[in-house]
């Protein structure tokens, strides 16, 4: 017989109950990296995604971000596993770039329903049982290009700034329930959604950016994993570079 069970072993003062964390897009990049961290702290963390590949201790429920009664079913698929979601993290994401003058309305629509609209379905469909629980965490996944602008991406810079108008208005909603809303900004991330940008920007980008390198996806998961802790309580509306300088200023 051990001199210590689980039972008789005194409470670790530091140890937190795990709480169930949801990561939009969490197959991959970013958000994989950021559901990697939780899954390393102890949390019970769920994904939605189009197609499959969440890592290892993901709860990974196929769904699709531009479709509310989707997003519904596996907000409930996700509450059924996990309980009612405490920490929201809307990170899935895509661009369509293109110049202002041949940019079509689909390409516009498109990376709004996704980027904007997207955010705004799981953060209305979270936000019920948060109030409920009267605690929250929620993190939209924006861009330095949000901020700075872009040529060629006036959709996804539309899409992105727009984030901060919705944190900042759920915070003035709901910030006396406990719920905190931020802002993320990453800045050029080393994913595949960087890779797919022509040689020259992507020299362009760096020559730029202050720190002299790409950022890596941990680095965004740490900030992250930061605004959805206890530490964070007080920090609310605010907007979150984790961009190596490259949008300071802003
Ligand atoms: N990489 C960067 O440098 C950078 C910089 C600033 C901001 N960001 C932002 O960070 C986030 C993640 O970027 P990333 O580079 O990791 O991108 P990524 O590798 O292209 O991954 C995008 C993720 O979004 C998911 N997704 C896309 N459309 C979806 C939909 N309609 N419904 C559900 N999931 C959907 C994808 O899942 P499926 O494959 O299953 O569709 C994938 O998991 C994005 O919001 C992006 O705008 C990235």
């Amino acid at each position: 017989m051990p001199a210590t069970t689980p039972e008789t072993t005194p409470a670790d003062p530091t140890a937190r109950a795990a709480r169930s964390v949801l990561v939009t897009g969490a197959n991959r990049g970013i958000g994989r990296a950021i559901a990697e961290r939780f899954v390393a702290a102890g949390d019970r963390v769920a994904t939605i995604v189009r197609s499959g590949g969440a890592p290892d201790g993901v709860l990974e429920v196929i769904g699709d971000v531009r479709d509310t009664a989707s997003v519904d079913a596996a907000f409930t698929q996700v509450e059924a596993a996990h309980g009612p979601v405490e920490v929201l993290v809307a990170n899935a994401g895509v661009t369509r770039d293109g110049l202002l003058m041949r940019m079509t309305d689909e390409d516009f629509a498109d990376v709004i329903d996704v980027n904007l609209t997207g955010a705004f379905r799981v953060v209305r469909r979270a936000s019920k049982g948060m109030i409920r629980l009267r605690r929250g965490r929620i993190v939209l996944i924006s861009s330095v290009v949000g901020m700075y602008g872009s040529p060629g991406q006036v959709n996804y810079a539309s899409s992105k700034s727009a984030l901060v108008g919705m944190a900042r208005s759920v915070t003035r909603e709901l910030g006396g329930r406990g719920i905190t809303a931020n802002v993320v900004a990453p800045g050029f991330i080393d994913t595949d959604m960087t890779k797919a940008l022509p040689e020259d920007r992507q020299q362009a980008y760096l020559g730029s950016i202050p720190a002299g390198r790409f950022g890596h996806a941990d680095e965004v998961a740490a900030a992250v994993q930061f605004l959805a802790s206890d530490d964070a309580a007080y920090v609310s509306g605010a907007v979150l570079p984790v961009d190596g300088g490259l949008g300071m200023g802003h």
